[in-house]
């Protein structure tokens, strides 16, 4: 059943178009990351959603109705931001029933919905302290407690975990993954955290301008990328990308010209080779981590320039031709800078887009 509806939504400040018309539908209880690079609308896409923004054009649907013009506290939606400005005068308990008690909850009610989300979130033996005795974490926690308590239809996050160390961060991801889980609501989270879409989404709605570059789940983006944008964006480190030319097609082999390649040219079996023509430019796409060193048949002759090691495996920063290549390798090969490095990597993970960058 669809829950949240975006309807050609669009935003604009004076002249700047920020969000050019967003349609999007999420179902109930599904788990919906944003992700973009800073300034492609994520935010303000949210406080849409929320009500904190006026929508320029569009519909908003929630729960089956129209709210496009509807005050944020009819929406019954909640959202936690990345600066999660607790009142610090206020013990956690007050700080999670201060909404509560604006609107004029019973003492009870509000006593049985705080401390259900303290179980909840595992802040009941600090209900009694104040914001300053915790740790990020902690805060962060009761930050999502004040918008558990109110029992909102959709739980909106601004990057939650944006100001928690690392460590901190993984442990919130699993917290956030199990509320989501215990709690069966539906939940829309922007992030620029390639991990947490990853991890967290049921689906990943991919911006980038103000416009949707693609959706879907996340190894859906991992595997079928629409474009290059996308490709570039789901996946860490980052895909190589190798602008090559078209030197011959006979069939279904497509025969790619680059210095980069080995022996100078890449030949491949795809359905791809009837999308192009000769001399056409086309885009190879290597994950880093599909790379292998060693290979029999290598595909990419290279010269390494350096290594780091992360301990079980090795990043290897290498290039041809002027083109950087990162290859993610297990273990730690027996390499030196200027060594001769040859990669191969298996023809099915090897990804083709159009001179538009759109994927053949
Ligand atoms: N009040 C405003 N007036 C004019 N432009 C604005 C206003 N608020 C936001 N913008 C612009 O709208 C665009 C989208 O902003 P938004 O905050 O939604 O980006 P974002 O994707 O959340 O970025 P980040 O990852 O940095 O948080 C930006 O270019 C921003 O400068
Ligand atoms: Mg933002």
């Amino acid at each position: 059943m669809t829950f949240l509806r975006l309807d050609n939504i669009k935003k604009s400040y004076g002249d700047a178009a920020v969000i050019k018309g967003v349609s999007f539908a999420a179902e109930k209880g599904e788990f919906v990351v944003f992700v973009g690079p800073s300034g492609c609308g994520k935010s303000t896409l949210l406080r849409m959603i929320a009500g904190l923004e006026d929508v320029s054009s569009g519909e908003l649907y929630i729960d089956g109705r129209e709210v496009t013009y509807e005050e944020p506290a009819k929406r019954e939606v909640s959202m936690v931001f990345q600066s999660y400005a607790l009142y610090p005068h206020m013990s956690v308990f007050e700080n999670m029933a201060f909404g509560l008690r604006m609107a004029k909850k019973p003492e009870a009610e509000i006593k049985a919905q705080v401390l259900e989300a303290a179980r909840i979130l595992q802040l009941e033996a600090l209900l009694e302290r104040k914001p300053r005795a915790l740790s990020g974490g902690q805060r962060q926690r009761v930050a999502i407690g004040r918008s558990i308590v109110r029992h909102p239809k959709l739980f909106l996050f601004d990057e939650p975990l944006s100001n928690l160390d690392a460590e901190l961060r993984s442990q919130m991801r699993v917290e956030i993954a199990k509320l989501h889980r215990s709690l069966g609501a539906t939940m829309v989270y922007v992030t620029h955290d390639q991990v947490e879409a990853m991890t967290l989404a049921d689906r990943i709605v991919v911006l980038r301008a103000g416009l949707v570059e693609q959706i879907g789940s996340p190894t859906e983006l991992y595997d079928t990328p629409a474009n290059t944008f996308v490709a570039g964006f789901i996946g860490s480190p980052k895909m190589n990308f190798i602008n090559a030319k078209v030197a011959s097609i006979a069939g279904n082999t497509l025969t790619l010209a680059h210095p980069t390649f080995a022996g100078g040219t890449l030949a491949l079996d795809t359905p791809a080779a009837a999308r192009t023509k000769l001399g056409a430019p086309v885009t190879v796409g290597l994950r880093p981590e599909h790379l292998s060193v060693g290979a029999a048949n290598p595909v990419l002759a290279l010269t390494l320039d350096f290594a780091e090691s992360l301990g079980g495996s090795t990043q290897l920063y290498a290039r041809s031709e002027g083109e950087p290549i990162i290859a993610l390798t297990a273990g730690r090969p027996n390499l030196k800078p200027g060594d001769a490095l040859t990669l191969g990597i298996a023809p099915s993970h090897i990804y083709l887009f159009d001179a538009a960058g759109l994927a053949l």
